[in-house]
């Protein structure tokens, strides 16, 4: 996220709400090929990305695991990245290891698109996070948003975090003590200025909110014992106020009961389909030719 001025997120939020309203040329990146490079598990967006280049007329190719590509015969990252790279014009990648995505730029002729890097940053679902939170309050600035769960290891809530901090937003940080927001995102948010607290209830904020932003414990990221886990239920929604949204970058564990998701309050399957269009305008913005 920190290479994203403001200035760009609202043009690439921009670009996506013009591309959900009126559609994008279907021939706008023909002759373009995507290389998706997962070596972790994804289903959004791994295949948003690839659904987002076949709709704009162009191709992907790509592997859905390190195990079936020559890493496993003990190929470096980096020369992984050099020789894809000479076979596509754009790679997203994602990978356990923090700086991943960075270590792949540099290698790579072409650009890159972090498609999360271990525990550190998802900065493609902080955008889809933003434009959701704008299109269904018209607004970011002045909203009192919370992020609630593992804020330690969950790359989303860091990258988000960082995003919102552009933004006139109040920002309430809910977590047990041992799964807190890392004192390197912390000291990000103090340098901007944006207001910010933490706390271990949801009740002790919950009235006031206008997104609540859940997020997963990732258990493959941590050795942590696993405590009596928090689940959202629809009796905690009575002291909410009625424009509250729920956002949650999925997948979803335990941390929303499923009755929830029809009550108007759930907005994750929006943000989840929002996903598409913020990934069709990244992806026209970087390749399309002038
Ligand atoms: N939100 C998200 O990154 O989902 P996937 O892990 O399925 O890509």
């Amino acid at each position: 996220m920190a290479d994203l001025s403001k200035r760009q997120i609202e043009e690439i939020l921009d670009a996506s709400l013009s591309i959900k309203r009126h559609g994008a040329p279907p021939d706008a990146l023909k002759g373009k090929i995507l290389a998706s490079c997962f070596f972790e598990p994804s289903t959004r967006t791994r295949l948003s990305f690839e659904a987002a280049m076949l709709r704009l007329g162009g191709s992907a190719i790509g592997f859905s695991e390190g195990g079936s590509t020559s890493v496993q015969k003990g190929e470096s990252l980096t020369d992984t990245i050099r020789i894809v790279s000479n076979l596509s014009d754009l790679i997203v990648i994602r990978h356990s290891a923090e700086g991943s995505a960075f270590a792949a730029a540099e290698a790579s002729v072409k650009p890159v698109i972090n498609g999360g890097d271990g525990s550190n940053q998802h900065p493609t679902q902080t955008l889809l996070d933003l434009f959701t939170i704008r299109e269904l309050h018209g607004k970011i600035d002045g909203l009192q948003i919370a992020l609630m769960g593992d804020l330690r290891f969950a790359r989303t809530a860091h990258s988000l975090a960082l995003g919102l901090a552009h933004y006139a937003a109040r920002l309430y940080f809910i977590s047990s003590p041992e799964l807190g927001l890392p004192d390197e995102i912390a000291q990000g948010l103090r340098k901007t200025g944006v207001k910010f607290s933490y706390h271990e209830d949801l009740e002790e904020v919950l009235p006031k909110l206008d997104i609540l932003y859940l997020t997963r414990r990732q258990k493959e990221r941590s050795s942590l014992p696993e405590k009596k886990p928090f689940v959202l239920q629809k009796k905690h929604l009575e002291q909410g106020k009625e424009s509250l949204r729920i956002l949650h970058p999925l997948p979803r564990v335990t941390e929303i009961d499923p009755s929830i998701d029809a009550l108007p309050q759930a907005a994750y399957f929006q943000q989840a389909a929002n996903g598409l269009f913020v990934r069709q305008a990244l992806l026209s913005l970087i390749l399309e030719e002038p």
